[in-house]
């Protein structure tokens, strides 16, 4: 198979990764393969926070879960089963938000273009990851992080910047198995 696409369909959302770090030069090609999604007008409208300390994971932590429990609990009579999966991690998981990935990068766009343009970056960043060897996965949750000062000050946030991802990577501690997928709608004229 075309190794692309063979990219495109290896690539799970991994919620469990190995403590060991990504070495600088690997993480430099997920990021430069980020740099180069399409962009709207190319303005290129991202930059990187790549986050690996501890303790700044912990800040991230304390700022994210609270948000991301009060989200879940708007899911329990939308979706039950998958309630149930998140309230089970949080019960869990020391990390139920980033699952203690040893890299967390925060892609971070602002102006008009960033909504559609830095989820390119994304993506591309999570296939660079799969055809090395790495697990990833886009947190929501872990975005909602922009209300606490001391979060503001680490990522450099400004006002209008918006965060998207964050990207976990890190080495997997198990391949996931691959969720159920609808067929593609398509109407062909
Ligand atoms: C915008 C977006 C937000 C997501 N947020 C989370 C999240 O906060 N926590 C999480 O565990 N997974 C999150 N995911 C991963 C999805 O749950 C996952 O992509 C989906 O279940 C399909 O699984 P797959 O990525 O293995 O194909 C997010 C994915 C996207 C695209």
């Amino acid at each position: 198979m075309n190794h692309v696409i063979k990219a495109i369909k290896a690539r799970r959302s991994v919620r469990a990764y190995e403590t060991k770090a990504i070495p600088r030069d690997v993480l430099s090609a997920i990021i430069e393969a980020g740099n180069e999604a399409p962009s709207a007008m190319n303005s290129q409208p991202w930059r990187f926070v790549v986050v690996e300390d501890k303790e700044a994971k912990k800040k991230l932590l304390a700022a994210a879960l609270p948000k991301a429990k009060m989200i879940t609990e708007k899911v329990k009579d939308v979706d039950p089963e998958r309630y149930e999966a998140i309230k089970k991690r949080y019960a869990e998981l020391p990390d139920p938000v980033y699952y203690s990935a040893p890299t967390v990068v925060f892609v971070i766009g602002s102006g008009m273009y960033a909504d559609h343009s830095c989820p390119m970056a994304c993506e591309n960043m999570m296939l660079a990851a799969t055809s090395l060897g790495l697990g990833s996965c886009w947190v929501g949750f872990g975005a909602m992080v922009a209300d606490a000062p001391d979060v503001r000050g680490l990522l450099e946030l400004k006002e209008g910047d918006a965060i998207f991802g964050p990207i976990l990577l890190g080495y997997p501690k198990a391949h996931p198995p691959r969720p159920p997928k609808k067929d593609p709608k398509v109407k062909w004229i």
